[in-house]
């Protein structure tokens, strides 16, 4: 059995949601505390033992590159301020193994992730999605899906339950229980009605998936929002696939009150 060495983080969204914040800005850059929304979802990749990363950007995110690139100038202000502290902290992150692809124009997260093909090859992957950020001092929630993976080899979708009124912002699973937080999955669908929800366990942010996902993604006529959907492709895959209910705080900083919550309990 391969193990999962590469991750995919898709970044091209648009971000209308934090409009006119996001107008010039990435939302991936957004800070929580002191720290950009991005980096926590790199840094979550790197401690589940990712060894290298594909982030894909499109047009106006190339302050995400700028983020993970050395910066040459402020590496010597640093030292000569004797900040050390501070120049330890860029230094980092312009080591970090990451990979830039952009998608050419937001046809939608599948598309997005077919963007990957090339930078995959032939070995399972993981895709983390910028806007979800899980909090899990214990253990990361990528390792958790790794670690469920290498018991059940297949596709494993992390999931979290949600309410009534929040299933059809998700992607959300049809399946029957396996054993404690797993689900064998039977089906899917893309933000449902909740009265054409088959449960309120939805997809939350966190994929480990296998490379026949890109020649499905390949035939994978536009869904929901007229927007090539992962979760289309994920239904049409014969692949063996699971949900697990990770553990962790999850925030969808890609909302308002999603992202403000975010920042205060960082903070605290
Ligand atoms: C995407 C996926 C959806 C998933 C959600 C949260 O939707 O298409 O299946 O449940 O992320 O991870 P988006 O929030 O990009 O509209």
């Amino acid at each position: 059995m391969k193990s999962i060495r590469k991750a995919v983080i898709p970044a091209a969204g648009f971000g209308t949601r934090f409009l006119p914040a996001t107008k010039a800005q990435p939302k991936e850059l957004l800070p929580i505390g002191d720290t950009p929304a991005m980096q926590y979802i790199v840094k979550e990749a790197l401690d589940s033992g990712i060894e290298e990363i594909l982030i894909i950007t499109g047009r106006s995110k190339r302050a995400i590159e700028d983020h993970f690139d050395s910066s040459v100038e402020l590496e010597e202000l640093l030292q000569k301020q004797g900040k050390n502290k501070q120049l330890a902290m860029v230094k980092d992150l312009a080591d970090i193994k990451i990979h830039f692809i952009r998608q050419k124009s937001p046809r939608g997260l599948g598309d997005a992730v077919l963007c990957a093909k090339a930078f995959i090859g032939d070995e399972p992957f993981a895709v983390l999605l910028g806007d979800d950020i899980v909090y899990n001092p214990e253990k990361p929630c990528l390792q958790q899906l790794m670690d469920c993976y290498e018991q059940h080899p297949g596709i494993i979708l992390g999931a979290q339950f949600v309410p009534n009124e929040k299933v059809s912002s998700y992607g959300i699973v049809s399946g029957e229980p396996l054993a404690d937080n797993l689900y064998r999955v039977h089906g899917l669908v893309e933000k449902p009605s909740v009265d054409k929800a088959p449960s309120n366990l939805a997809v939350l942010g966190r994929y480990i998936l296998t490379p026949d996902i890109f020649d499905i993604l390949e035939n994978t006529k536009p869904g929901v929002g007229n927007e090539v959907q992962l979760t289309d492709a994920l239904a049409a895959s014969k692949t063996d696939t699971y949900a697990l209910a990770y553990e962790g705080v999850r925030y969808d900083t890609g909302d308002k009150l999603g992202y403000l919550k975010a920042t205060v309990e960082y903070a605290l």
